[in-house]
């Protein structure tokens, strides 16, 4: 079957995270995507977090699937020819280095436009242009300069970072997003364009539900907050523990063996409309109609009683039991699943969303596959390159004769 990308070549400068992440999606989606990494170094994350020594991290091989690996010296003459060739070969190059490092190869916005005018050239540095413009930056970074920290955690402790990892991974979605439009109306206009996305930005979009809390706040507090009714509310948006953020409140609550399992834990939503059904299956039938409990309202000012309640039923179940009662009533509920149970999930093998990968060097190992299905275009995981492994062939493609390919590797621009 064809693939919805088939025949773009992505000429893929990445390292780290946030750029693979992106370039990973871009292949899956059938792009054929060219890695480009210094030669004898590669990219830091190969040697980064080895479970198995002198073998391909996992970090590496779980960021760089399905694409062709090629090294090659940007900052060396031949290097720079090589590369203007490649540049000329591609329709989008995306990278992720520091500010100002591929314009200290000199290859700027504008000398690549002059190279190739239908190249899309997309970028993800830590912040957009103001007074930080010039940092590098990591995941945490983001996390906090985008507003992800001062409102994750609990009233009385620190900012708290998320394992999810909005700053490298959702940049990389977002600058996705971008490279498609771009391509899209390359179509129309024939002409590339600059594609850029900050992490900072990428954050602070994922927590837009927060500055509508900030700006809220002006006009009362809180309600759906565990600050409300008892806690104080200061001039900026809080941290909001477990609650929901939505209309409709929740927590997590323990679950039957909470006491060993750090994850015996459930995370149930009191939406309105079930209210009543719920008080009947946590042993409560009384509060159904019972008017300090029966509105959402009156719910809101005893919201620690309301989950104190549920816990002490959930308690006496698992929290894969207390799902199985909870969904036929069409209670918004799920439970806490560890790693272990995620990587376990067969269902989540069936659907490509967990996928088994053999590797040459590291034998095999499990992957996140591409959570974006398309019906037309299935995605098929294939193990990452190894430094360097289709370096000739990519040459080939360039129009390079095997004497040119000795000569620029004697040379050390390969
Ligand atoms: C992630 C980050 C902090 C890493 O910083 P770093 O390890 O110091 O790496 P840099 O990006 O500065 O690149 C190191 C150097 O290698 C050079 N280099 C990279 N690939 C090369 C190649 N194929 N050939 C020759 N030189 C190469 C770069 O040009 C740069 O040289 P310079 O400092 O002389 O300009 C930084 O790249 C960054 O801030 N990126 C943007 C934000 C981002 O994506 N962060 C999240 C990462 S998950």
């Amino acid at each position: 079957m064809s693939k919805a990308l088939e025949g773009v070549r992505i000429l893929d400068m990445t390292h780290v995270q946030s750029g693979p992440t992106c370039t990973q999606l871009l292949a899956w989606f059938g792009a054929d995507v060219i890695k480009i990494e210094r030669p004898g170094v590669g990219d830091a994350t190969r040697g980064q977090l080895q479970d198995i020594p002198n073998v391909d991290s996992l970090y590496f091989t779980m960021l760089n699937a399905n694409k062709r690996g090629m090294t090659l010296n940007t900052k060396d003459d031949d290097g720079k020819a090589i590369f203007t060739k490649l540049i000329k070969h591609c329709d989008v190059m995306v990278e992720n280095f520091a500010p100002g490092a591929l314009d200290r190869m000199g290859f700027t916005w504008e000398r690549i436009q002059e190279i190739n005018p239908r190249m899309i050239y997309a970028s993800v540095k830590g912040f957009g242009p103001g007074p930080f413009q010039d940092c590098k930056v990591y995941e945490n970074v983001a996390q906090c300069t985008g507003g992800s920290a001062s409102t994750t955690g609990f009233d009385d402790g620190p900012p708290l970072v998320t394992g999810a990892q909005i700053g490298d991974s959702g940049t990389g979605l977002h600058l996705l997003a971008g490279i498609l439009a771009a391509l899209y109306q390359r179509t129309n206009t024939g002409r590339g364009q600059r594609v850029e996305c900050a992490m900072q930005d990428s954050v602070l979009n994922l927590c837009r539900v927060k500055l509508r809390d900030q700006q809220r706040l002006a006009h009362g507090v809180l309600k759906e907050y565990p600050q409300y009714p008892n806690g104080v509310f200061g001039d900026t948006a809080p941290r909001s523990g477990n609650a929901s953020g939505g209309g409709q409140p929740g927590w997590i609550v323990k679950c039957k063996g909470w006491e060993t399992d750090a994850n015996a834990y459930i995370y149930i939503i009191t939406q309105a409309a079930v209210w009543g059904k719920l008080a009947e299956a946590i042993g409560h039938p009384e509060l159904v109609d019972d008017p300090e409990w029966a509105t959402p309202d009156a719910r809101l000012q005893r919201l620690e009683e309301v989950f104190d309640l549920i816990e002490q039923w959930t308690m006496t179940k698992t929290k894969f039991e207390a799902m199985d009662i909870l969904n036929p009533l069409n209670v918004p509920c799920g439970p806490i699943l560890s790693m272990k149970e995620i990587s376990e999930d067969m269902s989540l093998r069936d659907t490509g969303t967990v996928v088994e990968v053999d590797h040459p060097e590291r034998g095999k190992y499990l992957t996140v596959g591409n959570p974006i299905k398309l019906s037309d275009s299935p995605s098929d995981v294939q193990r990452s390159p190894l430094l360097g492994e289709h370096t000739d062939d990519v040459l080939r493609e360039i129009g390079f004769s095997d004497t040119e390919i000795g000569e620029a590797r004697a040379s050390g621009a390969v």
